[in-house]
């Protein structure tokens, strides 16, 4: 197995924890009513919907049917189409702005994937990518998935390639004529360290390592993904906090940029604004 198969588990709740940072990135793109908007590697599309929901005509794209499917259940007013990052089913130049939340920095190469999200946006148009920090959490986790072999990630380390403010800033830096990099925390909080386990071992990475692993291998992953958790993770009276942080970046053809207006905020999930400049 050389991917995550994202057919596996329970993307809901992956896409619930995510939602801050694509209300982040919707909110800091602005896209107006009437606007085309793509939603690139969208999943079941939670900045599709939050832009459709903004009076935005919006394309989501996704490799994996069935994950456009389970958007399309809550909404039918976006066109959901399978296709890939690499090469999307769009024509040049028709979008107002080309989004992906933690999604097209699994494309390989990376360099293309920025490429066709430029490709399709107007000359005023604004690409927008969030991507999972290169450090804590996310980096232990990275380690324990490749040291037990659970899967190869076709090659592709995202960490490396979109990881730091200044990649984030570095890769849309060729294509736009202005580039913004924010940092931002999403905060996950459950009962206790055994509830957090038991959730992720539910998402699809997780639910992918154990089919391709032998029950020693995965009871591995399973200790060293706690033992991360341990480590990044903090016991408080509301109870278990892990913090996963994530970077955010802006490009724009032309035209000015204003600074994030406000930052989304749920009940066990929140996404705080740090600094970070391109
Ligand atoms: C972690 S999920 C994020 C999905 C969504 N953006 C969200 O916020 O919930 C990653 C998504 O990227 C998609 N994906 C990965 N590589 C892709 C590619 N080359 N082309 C299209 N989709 C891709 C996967 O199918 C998956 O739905």
């Amino acid at each position: 197995m050389d991917k995550v198969d994202y057919r596996k588990g329970n993307y809901r709740a992956v896409a619930d924890r995510l939602r801050p940072a694509a209300e982040l990135l919707a909110d800091w793109c602005a896209p107006q009513p009437g606007h085309l908007v793509v939603d690139v590697a969208a999943g079941s599309g939670n900045v599709a919907q939050l832009c459709a929901s903004r009076s935005a005509r919006v394309v989501a794209v996704d490799r994996v049917r069935e994950q456009l499917l389970l958007g399309r259940q809550d909404d039918d007013a976006i066109y959901w189409v399978v296709g890939d990052a690499l090469d999307l089913p769009l024509a040049d130049d028709v979008a107002d702005a080309a989004l992906s939340t933690f999604g097209v920095i699994f494309a390989n190469p990376p360099d293309q994937a920025v490429r066709e999200l430029t490709r399709v946006c107007r000359s005023r148009g604004v690409v927008g990518v969030t991507a999972w920090p290169d450090a804590g959490f996310q980096h232990a986790a990275r380690q324990a998935f490749q040291e037990v072999g659970a899967f190869a990630s076709g090659g592709h380390d995202h960490l490396a390639a979109w990881g730091t403010p200044e990649r984030l800033a570095q890769r849309l830096g060729p294509v736009a004529d202005e580039v913004e990099v924010c940092t931002g925390t999403l905060h996950a909080t459950f009962p206790t360290l055994g509830d957090w386990w038991r959730s992720r071992a539910t998402t699809p990475p997780v639910m992918t390592a154990r089919e391709c692993l032998d029950d020693a291998g995965f009871a591995e992953l399973a200790r060293r993904l706690q033992e991360a958790a341990r480590q990044f993770g903090t016991e408080t009276e509301d109870g278990f906090v892990l913090e996963e942080g994530g970077g955010l970046s802006r490009g724009a053809r032309s035209g000015s940029l204003t600074r994030p207006a406000r930052w989304g905020c749920s009940r066990s999930v929140r996404l705080r604004l740090g600094t970070g400049q391109a």
